[in-house]
């Protein structure tokens, strides 16, 4: 499993969204101040991984890919860690805290939801199977672009879409099959929120339409104690459109001290 690390200190593990991979969190990897260890991995699938020694299965679960990040943990001797993750990213997390609630010490999660998908939600992941199969990463990225960053990101960070479609297209097409199939199959996490007793920050922004802010709201009032934070002129790569503010709640957070 790749994964990319800065710093040193309180481990934070982060989880990067469809169809992107780890080099989504270079903004925050890069700014992770003293006291912060970082680290974020490809999940399984994603830029290759699995694919050449231990195939990806086309049946991938989230639970999968949970498991994979708690025995990165193990391998790095990290007992328990902040864990975040964006849109997917923040799926899988969901599914880690179901797992192994003891290994988290607090929670991000952005631009993500805590419900299943819709019996329609399910067919669109068809369709972008047969699509991905058919014609391979680029066809997704060409798919989904218009909705992964903002208007206002569209209009004045023009080169971003680049970046986006870079890291969407260093993936494979058996890779991105599974992790559509990890995503239609998930189950829904909405009764886990109460149960969570870690610092949670809930992130969202107010150009997402791909998992609008009403998401967010209802996971962080369903989450004791979670503090929701809207980045303005965002969509949903926050983290990406705008990598100061994301950060910036990240790392300030009196809530993980
Ligand atoms: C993501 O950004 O990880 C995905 O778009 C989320 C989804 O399709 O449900």
């Amino acid at each position: 499993m790749r994964y990319l690390e800065a710093g040193k200190g309180r481990p934070l593990v982060l989880l990067h969204g469809f169809p992107l991979n780890a080099e989504q969190w270079l903004p925050q990897l890069s700014a992770a101040p003293s006291g912060w260890r970082v680290i974020a991995p490809d999940m399984r699938g994603f830029r290759g991984a699995g694919s050449v020694d231990a195939p990806v299965s086309p049946e991938m679960t989230v639970d999968d890919c949970a498991s994979d990040v708690l025995a990165l943990m193990s391998h790095l001797e990290i007992d328990h860690a902040v864990i975040g993750g964006l849109s997917m990213g923040g799926y899988v997390t969901l599914a880690l805290v179901r797992k192994a609630p003891e290994r988290v010490a607090g929670l991000v999660l952005a631009n993500t939801r805590a419900g299943a998908d819709s019996p329609e939600g399910r067919a669109g992941r068809d369709r972008m199977i047969d699509l991905v199969r058919r014609e391979g990463p680029a066809a997704v990225a060409r798919e989904m672009l218009p909705k992964l960053l903002g208007e206002t990101t569209k209009r004045e960070q023009p080169d971003l879409v680049d970046v986006v479609c870079g890291l969407a297209e260093a993936n494979s097409t058996d890779g991105l099959a599974a992790a559509l199939h990890a995503m239609k199959t998930r189950p829904d996490s909405t009764p886990l929120l109460a149960s969570i007793r870690c610092p949670t920050l809930v992130i969202t922004s107010d150009e997402d339409t791909l998992i609008p802010s009403s998401e967010s709201e209802k996971m962080a009032a369903a989450i004791p104690g979670a503090k929701l934070h809207v980045i303005p002129k965002a969509g949903h790569l926050s983290n990406l459109e705008k990598p100061k503010e994301f950060s910036k709640i990240v790392f300030d957070s009196a809530i993980f001290s």
